[in-house]
């Protein structure tokens, strides 16, 4: 039986080199090739600032076709500029190859549901890389809310604060066209929360560029959300501010509240004891908000051994549908119905 997958990863830009790093740790995969047109120069960077032993030694393509018809491969990790996701996931299912995607799937609701009527029609799997997913702070706080300590989930809030983007020139890919700051970065917090509590029924969305006046839509948004067991959220997300890179997320439950952030080291849970004392406990987790080895090595054992993740494409297609009805929201000043796929069984 079949135990490790060959895998590429193409686009080995910013979050492309974690991936390399993810696929060359992953017990259950093994990187046999590389693609990206500004391959040598990137490369050259790794080779001076990567140890060794995550320095692949796989042939490096410039062109996607030409690499898929050269390498036998059973994996490709999508992680190019976020308009090219469709039309490579869709070669790659066409030629029997399984995709992981980075986020944003697509930029509009109907392309992330070709991708994943593309998937169907030739029996591949996809997976999205929504990484707070992975993030070990996050997880923690998963495990704690589905153990019952916090009772029912109320309200819940989230961010996605990243002041970054500042010096793009105006031909990068982000601002061609541009991105809301809602499926930009904003897609992180906003498919946290559906990961903690589900998916929003209805969402309600403002959004404003009082930063980033360079910027040719909204740079900062906040999108409230309502559940349908009556619990009720909020996602806030901005790519101008003067703050630390942040997702510092709150989960109200009737019985306590967690506190989880992917950039620190403490997830805390707040109770109240019989005598109404609240007290706080710490867990301690490790800092790891871009853990591309779990994210491909569960991706690994979906497909080898039918392990059940949390990163299957669905997850992507819906969290595309929640953001697009945030910012049709923003554009109508009324709330919205996200539409999410019928999945027949
Ligand atoms: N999961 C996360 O936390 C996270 C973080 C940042 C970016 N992203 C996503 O990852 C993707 C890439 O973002 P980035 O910040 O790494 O961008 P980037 O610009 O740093 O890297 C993109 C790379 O793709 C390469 N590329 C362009 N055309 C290509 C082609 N035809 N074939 C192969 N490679 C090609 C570019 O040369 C570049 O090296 C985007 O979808 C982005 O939204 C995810």
């Amino acid at each position: 039986m079949k135990n490790i997958l060959n895998f590429a990863v193409v686009g080995v830009g910013g979050i492309g080199q974690g991936h390399v790093s993810g696929v060359i740790k992953a017990p259950n995969a093994n990187l046999v090739a590389v693609c990206d047109p500004k391959g040598e120069e990137i490369w050259e960077y790794r080779k001076k600032y990567f140890p060794k032993e995550l320095i692949p030694d796989v042939p490096l393509f410039t062109d996607y076709e030409e690499m898929l018809q050269s390498v036998e491969l059973d994996a490709v990790v999508l992680s190019t500029p976020d308009v090219m996701h469709l039309p490579m996931a869709v070669r790659a299912f066409e030629l029997g190859i399984d995709v992981l995607c980075e986020k944003p799937l697509t930029l509009t609701r109907e392309e992330a549901l070709e991708m994943m009527n593309a998937a169907k029609q030739y029996g591949r799997r996809f997976f999205v890389g929504q990484i707070c997913r992975f993030s070990p702070a996050f997880q923690k706080a998963k495990e704690l809310l589905d153990s019952g300590i916090i009772g029912d989930v109320f309200c819940v809030e989230s961010q996605y604060v990243h002041g970054c983007h500042e010096d793009l020139p105006a031909e990068n890919w982000r601002k061609n066209p541009p991105r809301h700051a809602t499926s930009c970065g904003g897609c992180h917090a906003i498919d946290l929360v559906r990961y903690m509590i589900g998916d929003p029924e209805e969402v309600f969305a403002y959004g404003n560029r009082l930063c980033r006046t360079d910027w040719e839509v909204e740079d900062c948004s906040e999108t409230l959300m309502k559940f349908s067991g009556g619990a009720i959220g909020r996602v806030m997300t901005s790519l101008g501010n003067i703050y630390k890179y942040s997702m510092k997320t709150l989960i109200f439950g009737t019985k306590g509240t967690i506190e989880a952030n992917n950039v620190e080291d403490t997830v805390l849970v707040y109770t109240r004891d019989e005598n109404k004392v609240i007290s706080e406990s710490e867990y301690k987790v490790d800092i790891n908000s871009h853990n591309a080895l779990e994210e491909i090595q569960d991706m690994c054992e979906a497909i080898l051994f039918g392990k059940k993740v949390c990163h299957e494409g669905i997850e992507g297609v819906k969290t595309v549908c929640v953001c697009a009805a945030a910012i049709a929201s923003i554009a109508s000043g009324k709330p919205e119905k996200p539409d999410y796929p019928v999945i027949e069984e």
